[in-house]
């Protein structure tokens, strides 16, 4: 395995400058892949007029959306503030849902702050009447904190909701089944739950245990990126709520992980986020799978290439 990472772009100001030279999308433009027709643009999610034009009259089947939290770690804004922003992101996805769509959020909660600011952003989306809440998923990560005098913080939200009548297509996990029990007679015989069912895995709930967090050893894993989600999570997004060939929008691209899933499960997507150097990441994961099948860059250098021309 190669180390030759790149530092977290949010703290190391000086490598993320040295990067924008690089980078080939300045902020308003937007790239267009002749492949397969997804879309990266450097634009920002609150701008109504950003998203009439990467949208330019389409209609997207899926949003899944993976806002800076306002925790302090990604530059923290009055709650109030950061709330408003929020109902002006939600309000772009909703102008450019189809009559059948599903919307999913992650978020977080910080405990040391009254959980902020989940159940601030749950409470504004009761505004919008269009989408009705379906699911409040919880994904379990391996790295927690705060074991010493608290419980370890391993919990990263996520809220399912729909518009009109989406399909949903159940997913399993790799869990086998090991209890038994919930008997019911079938046909004058007794049966419990694992002779009925149609997998021998348990279903996928609204508690995710079964997905590794990305770390620096993982195929997947993007240097500079410091909130990556991992592909199996957005893969699952993606199969229990939209088809192939539909179109799924994400408004915060960052590492592009939201791309390569949509990539490989034959769906069109178009992401966007405000800084051009995680644009350029984004477009790069995706030149980088094409040619070798690589999701990431495990330990190495998205840019290691043009900083060696
Ligand atoms: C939490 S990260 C998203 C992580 C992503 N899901 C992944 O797996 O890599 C949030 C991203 O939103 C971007 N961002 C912040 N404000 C934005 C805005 N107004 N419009 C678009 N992107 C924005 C940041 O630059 C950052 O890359």
């Amino acid at each position: 395995m190669k180390n030759n990472p790149l530092p977290r772009l949010d703290e190391d100001r000086r490598a993320r400058q040295a990067l924008l030279k690089d980078c080939r999308l300045a902020p308003g433009q937007i790239w267009l892949d002749t492949q397969t027709g997804h879309k990266v643009g450097c634009l920002d999610a609150a701008d109504a007029e950003d998203i009439n034009n990467l949208l330019a009259g389409e209609k997207a089947q899926l949003a899944v959306h993976d806002p800076p939290y306002n925790l302090v770690a990604f530059q923290q804004r009055k709650l109030d503030e950061f709330i408003q922003w929020c109902s002006q992101w939600v309000n772009n996805t909703i102008a450019h849902l189809d009559n059948d769509a599903c919307v999913y959020f992650w978020f977080g909660a910080d405990q040391n702050n009254g959980f902020q600011p989940l159940p601030d952003f749950m409470v504004m989306m009761r505004q919008f009447k269009e989408l009705i809440s379906r699911s409040f998923i919880t994904m379990r990560n391996q790295r927690g904190y705060g074991t010493a005098k608290n419980w370890m913080a391993v919990r990263q939200e996520l809220l399912y909701y729909v518009k009109g009548n989406p399909s949903f297509n159940v997913q399993y996990t790799d869990i086998p089944k090991v209890l038994k029990g919930y008997y019911k007679k079938i046909n004058g015989r007794m049966t419990e739950n694992s002779q009925r069912s149609k997998s021998q895995c348990i279903r996928a709930s609204n508690v995710w245990v079964d997905i590794q967090q990305v770390f620096y050893r993982m195929h997947e894993n993007v240097t500079g990126c410091y909130a990556q989600k991992p592909l199996k999570s957005i893969d699952r997004i993606i199969q229990s709520s939209s088809k192939e060939g539909d179109l799924v929008l994400d408004f915060f691209a960052h590492s592009g992980a939201t791309l390569i899933s949509a990539e490989t499960l034959g769906r069109k997507c178009y992401t966007i986020d405000t800084d051009p150097v995680f644009c350029e990441i984004t477009i790069r994961r995706l030149e980088r799978f094409r040619k070798t099948g690589e999701t990431g860059w495990q330990n190495n250098h998205p840019f290691e290439e043009s900083a060696a021309e």
